[in-house]
């Protein structure tokens, strides 16, 4: 089973309320995204390994760490898991980052794939999968399923709010990847929403309704 973490930082459960209330602009909206994301890419780069090599400070030899081992990819599910993007890229510049587009189906509530650009190297990868909102897990799992397809074995998902289903689902159907979020809401309602959530992420980001 994979693990499920929720960050109960302060700052991020602040900064979170502030973003699920309705009159919050897109504006600040957007800021608040990219701030927790950067927040959260923090801890959940914990586990990266580190090598030792020597160096000469302006005093002496020393022997110090660096990050080793594989090379990190933030991969953003189109459109709202761009407003991640940034505050990652603030933390680890050196990420290259992959597209995937999916759109969920009013209806039916299926992931659509209508996008996928990936860097050359990505099977080569650490993968950050990031998204705003993990709701049904329909989007989350598909987008994982590409990832693995890519060859990639080594990911991560990272979002913002997640309803029990949707977790459910991932860990589930793809055991080995570790899930973070900030918090863990109550349900979802008849159209799919995560309730109390903070509405369409994509929409409150981009200003689109
Ligand atoms: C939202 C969200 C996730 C998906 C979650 O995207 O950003 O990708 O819904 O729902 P699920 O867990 O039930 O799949 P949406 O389809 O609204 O597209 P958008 O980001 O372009 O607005
Ligand atoms: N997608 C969103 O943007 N919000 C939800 O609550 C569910 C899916």
């Amino acid at each position: 089973m994979s693990k499920l973490t929720v960050f109960d930082h302060p700052l991020i459960q602040h900064k979170l309320s502030v973003m699920r209330d309705k009159n919050t602009s897109s504006k600040e909206f957007r800021e608040l995204v990219s701030e927790i994301a950067e927040l959260m890419c923090y801890e959940v780069t914990r586990d990266l390994p580190l090598e030792e090599i020597e160096i000469e400070t302006p005093v002496a030899k020393a022997k110090v760490k660096r990050i080793a081992g594989k090379k990190l990819a933030i991969v953003p599910i189109l459109r709202a898991g761009l407003g991640m993007v940034d505050g990652m890229l603030t933390l680890i510049p050196g990420a290259k980052v992959g597209h995937i587009g999916l759109y969920r189906d009013p209806d039916t509530l299926q992931p659509v794939k209508y996008y996928c650009k990936m860097p050359n190297d990505i099977a080569e990868r650490y993968v950050i999968i990031v998204d705003p909102m993990l709701a049904t897990g329909g989007s989350a799992t598909a987008a994982i399923d590409f990832m693995k397809e890519y060859g990639c074995d080594h990911i991560k998902l990272m979002c913002l709010i997640g309803a029990p289903e949707g977790v459910k689902k991932v860990q589930e159907e793809h055991p080995d990847v570790d899930i973070y979020i900030a918090a863990l809401d109550d349900h979802l309602n008849e159209h799919g929403y995560i309730v109390p959530g903070l509405g369409d992420a994509g929409d409150r980001i981009f200003g689109t309704k």
